[in-house]
């Protein structure tokens, strides 16, 4: 799995644990190679399950419109998500598929090398802020390591729930600015650090 296109693959015929039983289709995830956003969803639903790729039902046509509000477009971002295969039924993941499929979301994250991870629902959220709750966090930045983690609520939850469409495309609305931060810190570590400058040790030692 050294390359997008080798996890793809394995990712294809995986049978790590009991929801390749049920699948029709698993779905790795699609987007180009190098990003500066991740998507990272729950599972793949009914839809998604058919044709093997991420978020194309009505959660997707919902993800689709809040990605237009910033102007941007599915091709431009990875859409991926938590468990590779449909749970059945649409229930939740067990914490044992989840830690079968992790190796996976982990391999695209290095592979992927995103300078955001927008974290789509709960599932998601505890992958990386275990603690948290979303109604708390959701649209505020965190710095992860090098990266940053934007969570969101599902965009399957506004379907149901009306008012959370609001609430979703206001988070959406913040990620240019985020986005424009990241630019601007990476050029002043640039500038601050010029990689051919040896610091005179004279000068160290008073600081
Ligand atoms: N919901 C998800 O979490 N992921 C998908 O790919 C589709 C719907
Ligand atoms: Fe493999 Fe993940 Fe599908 Fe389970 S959900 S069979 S671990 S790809």
């Amino acid at each position: 799995m050294d390359s997008i296109k080798s996890l793809e693959r394995a990712v294809a015929v995986c049978t790590d644990c009991s929801l390749c039983e049920t699948r029709i289709h698993s779905v790795p995830g699609e987007g180009p190679e190098k990003p500066d956003i991740l998507f990272i969803g729950e599972g793949p639903g009914f839809h998604e399950d058919q044709i093997g790729r991420p978020f194309v039902g009505p959660s997707g046509k919902l993800l689709d419109d809040l990605l237009g509000l910033i102007g941007l477009a599915r091709s431009d971002v990875y859409i991926a998500n938590v468990v590779k295969c449909r749970p059945p039924n649409n229930r939740d993941p067990l914490p044992e598929e989840i830690k079968a499929c992790r190796k996976y979301l982990d391999q695209q994250i290095r592979l992927l090398d995103p300078k955001v991870i927008v974290t789509l629902g709960r599932f998601s959220l505890i992958r990386f802020l275990p603690k948290e709750t979303i109604s708390k966090v959701h649209g505020q930045p965190r710095l992860w390591g090098h990266r940053y983690i934007f969570p969101m609520y599902h965009p399957a939850a506004a379907l149901h729930q009306g008012n959370l469409r609001s609430v979703l495309e206001d988070d959406m609305r913040k990620l240019p600015e985020l986005l424009q931060k990241i630019q601007t810190e990476s050029t002043e570590v640039g500038t601050e650090v010029p990689e051919d400058v040896t610091p005179d040790p004279e000068q160290l030692k008073m600081l």
